[in-house]
């Protein structure tokens, strides 16, 4: 048999209260983190992505209401104290932000930032962690590490502060490791050098990476597997290749054709099934999807579906039982 996942996240909710309506930020998520493992996160703009990942450091704005389980080992990180929390913070679980400005305090040297952990977490002496801290700032490809350390960070350029913060996640050698949107300020060249210093590190210490970003392509290269996410909820997972081959949701089918091709021009499909995501202050009664999907039957309208197993490892929250293919067929 193999070992329980580190991190068991059951019926997750965020919620925030507002004068029109709650805001269902999440929804219901369920999802675990096997050791070692890489998982893609994936979803358009304003779909919970960056909520799940701070709800699972507790990082979430205060007035948020949570609700469900997140199991880390054996605490359950929704009822830990904030001392408990401050041990799993950065040390076992780290997160890179999707802002760099706001993980990185403007007052203190870069130096000092990226040793915290090492300091604090473990027990390593002040010359040993400034040799760590260099060597992780060239593994991130900041040169000049010696003079780069005693800098603060508005002296640093935008692309400089996202590796920064990547360094930081990355020196305690966590085990799981949270990354929102890494490389999105990045260029190409260097956005590729940093999903390659992820895969090094999984391979070299078993860190589980869980990536978000909004482009399925690039999870395509690197994860094992991906879940789909919609208006706050999950709509789909499976293993990666699973996933391309099979997809069983609309919604994860009109991604796909979304995903530029060198071959062929890139196609407008996501646009074409037309709409918007729904406002997470006013959710349509039954599948949030339902009002852009091509596939829509009467109960989608008024009954969201569950999200069930539907082959081994591949699950899906969606009515439609039938194949899908009708955007293929469009688009051929
Ligand atoms: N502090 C907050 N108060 C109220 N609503 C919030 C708050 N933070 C986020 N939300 C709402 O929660 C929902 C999910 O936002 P989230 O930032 O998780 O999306 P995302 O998938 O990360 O999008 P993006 O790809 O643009 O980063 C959105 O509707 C957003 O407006
Ligand atoms: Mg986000």
């Amino acid at each position: 048999m193999s070992a329980p996942p580190p991190l068991r996240i059951r019926g997750l909710s965020v919620g925030y209260p507002s004068d029109h309506g709650a805001i269902q930020a999440v929804r219901e998520v369920d999802l675990d983190v096997a050791a070692g493992e890489f998982l893609g996160i994936v979803g358009e703009s304003g779909s919970g992505k960056t909520q799940l990942l701070l709800a699972i450091l507790r990082l979430s704005a205060p007035h948020a209401r949570l609700a469900g389980s997140i199991r880390y080992r054996e605490q359950e990180l929704l009822q830990l104290n904030v001392r408990a929390l401050n041990q799993v913070r950065g040390n076992r679980i780290s997160m890179v932000f999707q802002d760099p400005m706001t993980a990185l305090n403007p007052y203190l040297r870069i130096g000092r930032q990226i040793t915290e952990v090492l300091r604090v977490h473990r027990n390593v002496s002040g010359r040993e962690a400034e040799r760590r801290g260099i060597e992780m700032l060239e593994s991130v490809h900041i040169p000049e590490g010696p003079r780069r350390m005693r800098q603060y960070p508005h002296e640093l350029s935008g692309g400089m502060r996202q590796r920064v913060m990547i360094a930081m996640a990355l020196i305690a050698e966590p085990e799981i490791l949270l990354a929102d949107e890494p490389s999105t300020a990045l260029d190409v060249t260097v956005q590729a050098q940093i999903l390659s210093l992820f895969q090094e590190l999984r391979a070299r210490t078993g860190t589980a990476i869980v990536l978000v970003t909004h482009d399925l392509g690039v999870i395509a290269e690197v994860a094992d597997r991906v879940a789909v996410m919609y208006a706050g909820r999950i709509m789909e997972q499976a293993p990666i290749h699973e996933l391309f081959a099979h997809p069983r949701h609309p919604y994860t089918e009109a991604l796909q054709q979304s995903i530029p091709r060198i071959d062929a021009p890139r196609p407008t499909h996501l646009a074409s099934i037309g709409g918007a995501p729904p406002n997470a202050a006013a959710l349509p009664a039954g599948c949030a999807f339902a009002p852009r999907c091509i596939y829509r039957m009467p109960i989608c309208e008024s009954i969201d579906p569950p999200l069930i197993e539907a082959a081994p490892g591949h699950w899906k929250a969606c009515h439609h039982q039938g194949p899908l293919g009708k955007l293929r067929s469009e688009a051929a």
